[in-house]
């Protein structure tokens, strides 16, 4: 069984990240996104692991490299253009060579991984299987009906939903998918939906098996569903320190000081983690704060954000919330005058000003 995950896409809704890197790579309690499904893959005893990529591939092959680090064996398959789910199986064609797979999201986190989702595949042998939960709000996603222990039905983003069981973002194929996604016709908004390519397998008679999960898991798509995300991986780190917290400084609850790391005459209130190299001074780190490496915060405070690496955050009057802060990127208060907000900022950006 190999595996295929999805790097691809454009990531609108994360931009002006997404500009400049992949949303695949942004870290989540300081590990990139894709990391934790690369874990759960390996978890799952499947070694052979095809990577499609888009305009991002030279991004996500400086991260992933060969896969060696996970005992994985990576393959980078290109898509030119991000024309949907089911077209990104129709471009690896070739790769899966008729052969089963599991089908990852990149952007998708699954607390506890899909081990026992590709057990059930392999005892039970469908032609599809696809990873159910339950949401409260299942208009905002592909929603299957379920009759007799199968899935029958597959809506998109239904008004009147048909139950409360959201698709979340992994799938288990035979060879049978890549006549499904070559028989399906782009949808309204140009793409090849994967949600058609599986209802063109229960019309023709191909079994979908529904797996049911209980735990925690997220689309981080969008900046809400990665600063949640980024808070629930939060509440399970190992408090540690390998850098240096000196005496005026307090730190509580779980905390983890990287390699390198300065805090000084600071208050670190976890969950949080402090990257390699980042210096946290005269300033407040707030719970649910993940702050990657090369990092400088001065005289401000921060809570329940992520910083990405080599930023500067200086002498901020309130507080920072709620934000996800770019690479290279430097907010500071201005002491020109007259007294002024000084912006440069690039396409796309969100900006809440007092
Ligand atoms: P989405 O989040 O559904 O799509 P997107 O990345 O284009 O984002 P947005 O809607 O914000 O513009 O994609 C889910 C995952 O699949 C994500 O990791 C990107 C990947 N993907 C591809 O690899 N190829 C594609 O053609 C598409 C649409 C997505």
């Amino acid at each position: 069984m190999k595996a295929l995950v999805l790097c691809g896409g454009s990531g609108t809704r994360l931009r002006p990240i997404t500009h400049t890197t992949a949303k695949q790579l942004v870290p989540v309690a300081n590990k990139p996104v894709l990391y934790y499904g690369l874990e759960a893959i390996a978890e799952a005893g499947i070694t052979d692991v095809g990577i499609v990529v888009g305009e991002t591939s030279r991004e996500i092959k400086q991260a992933v490299e060969d896969g060696n680090r996970w005992g994985l064996n990576v393959s980078y398959i290109f898509q030119d253009k991000p024309l949907g789910l089911a077209h990104a199986v129709l471009v690896s064609e070739e790769y899966i060579a008729g052969d089963e797979f599991v089908m990852y999201l990149g952007d998708n986190l699954i607390r506890d991984g899909i081990k026992a989702c590709v057990d059930q595949y392999r005892e039970n042998r469908p032609n599809c299987q696809i990873l159910l939960a339950h949401v409260p709000e299942p208009q905002r996603f592909g929603v299957a009906e379920l009759e007799g222990g199968k899935v029958v039905r597959l809506v998109e983003k239904p008004d009147v939903p048909p139950s409360d069981l959201a698709l979340v973002g992994v799938y288990m194929f035979d060879g049978s998918i890549m006549d499904a996604v070559k028989a399906i016709k782009p949808s309204g908004r140009g793409e090849l939906e994967i949600t058609d390519a599986i209802q063109w397998l229960i019309d023709q008679g191909f079994t979908v098996d529904p797996h049911v999960i209980d735990g925690w898991w997220k689309d981080t798509g969008r900046l809400e569903d990665m600063l949640e995300a980024n808070r629930i991986m939060l509440e399970d780190v190992e408090p540690s320190s390998h850098g240096h917290v000196d005496s005026a400084s307090d730190v509580v609850g779980r905390v983890v000081v990287e390699k390198g790391a300065e805090v000084i005459g600071s208050t670190i209130r976890g969950p949080a983690v402090i990257g390699e190299g980042t210096k946290i001074i005269n300033s407040f780190i707030g719970p649910y704060t993940a702050i990657y490496y090369g990092v400088t915060i001065s005289g401000s405070e921060i809570e329940h954000s992520i910083i990405l690496e080599n930023s500067t955050v200086t002498d901020i009057p309130g507080r920072i919330e709620d934000s996800l802060i770019g690479q290279n990127v430097e907010v500071a208060r201005s002491p020109l005058k007259p007294a002024a907000f000084r912006l440069m900022l690039g396409d796309n950006s969100r900006v809440g000003l007092l």
